[in-house]
């Protein structure tokens, strides 16, 4: 664990805010997270797991992006410059590098897009450009995907309503994106998640997915955040925790009739 000072936290629109923290966190990969500890109180329910959102120009640091949802996130919100936090991490395994950035499908719902934008950023200017395809519900969501075009991502939206992009769900748009050779990567709403890994392994696609699970400590002791895995061999039954096996996962790993 160790301290943070808040460069900015800014309010990007509806519940969500991006924030900088300056810290000296080293060895990060795309899709690993951070525990941020959000009160000066020795309280531990107020740590609270954010994806790393992008690094900050010389690894001063990192930003979060982030939902508020209740006391945790909404403490965050308040906070001002020169503010201090904890920060414990990096955390999880995260994503793996793809060798041909065209050959990624990122699929997000929500907040869900927040552990991909450093990754995206990364294959910037590296070849074919990678595909997110968006699932949105609100305008304020759709603003989230503005930096990732910004950097050459190609961006599909789609809302259920059909008022931004194409109407329907994410998974209407990933049919066509998945042909052999491409892999996806999803992280957002758990149905979402069932549903590409269902779509992905009809198409025999490979799937990573990012799974999102209540957690206390963030390094594998409480237990806490345990889901069901595939079982081993010799095992009846298999759990891993999201925090230190994941939160990444091969979606095939995953009980998914167990949630
Ligand atoms: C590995 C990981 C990465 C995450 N990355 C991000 C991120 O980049 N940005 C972001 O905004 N959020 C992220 N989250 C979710 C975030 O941690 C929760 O929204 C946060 O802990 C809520 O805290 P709170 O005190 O504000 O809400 P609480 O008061 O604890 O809960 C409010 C509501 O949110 C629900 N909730 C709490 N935690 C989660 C959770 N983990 N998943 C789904 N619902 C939850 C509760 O059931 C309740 O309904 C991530 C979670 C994990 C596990
Ligand atoms: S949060 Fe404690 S084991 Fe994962």
């Amino acid at each position: 664990m160790s301290n943070a000072t808040v460069i900015y936290n800014e309010h990007v629109g509806g519940p969500f805010f991006r924030m900088a923290l300056r810290w000296k966190g080293r060895g990060f990969r795309p899709g690993q997270f951070v525990m941020v500890r959000v009160s000066g109180a020795l309280d531990p329910l107020l740590r609270r797991p954010f994806g790393i959102y992008d690094v900050l120009g010389g690894r001063k640091g990192i930003e979060i992006l982030y939902k508020v949802v209740g006391r945790g996130t909404g403490m965050l919100s308040e906070l001002d410059p020169g503010d201090r936090v904890d920060v414990l991490g990096p955390l999880g395994n995260g994503f793996p590098m793809v060798r041909d950035p065209g050959s990624l499908v990122m699929v997000a719902g929500g907040i869900g897009v927040a552990p991909f934008f450093w990754l995206a950023k990364g294959m910037a200017g590296k070849g074919r450009r990678p595909v997110l395809l968006y699932g949105a519900r609100t305008k304020e969501e759709v603003r989230l995907v503005r930096p990732f075009r910004a950097v050459g991502v190609r961006v599909r939206v789609t809302t259920e309503d059909g008022s931004v992009g194409s109407r329907g769900l994410v998974t209407d748009l990933l049919d066509r994106e998945l042909v052999e050779g491409r892999t996806v990567y999803a992280c957002g709403p758990l149905g979402m998640l069932m549903a590409v890994s269902e779509a992905a392994r009809r198409r025999g696609v490979k799937c990573l997915v990012s799974l999102e699970r209540a957690m206390a400590c963030g390094i594998g002791v409480c237990l806490g955040c345990a889901v069901k895995t595939r079982p081993h061999p010799q095992e009846q039954k298999h759990y891993s925790m999201v925090c230190s096996d994941g939160p990444v996962f091969a979606s095939e790993e995953i009980d998914w009739d167990s949630f």
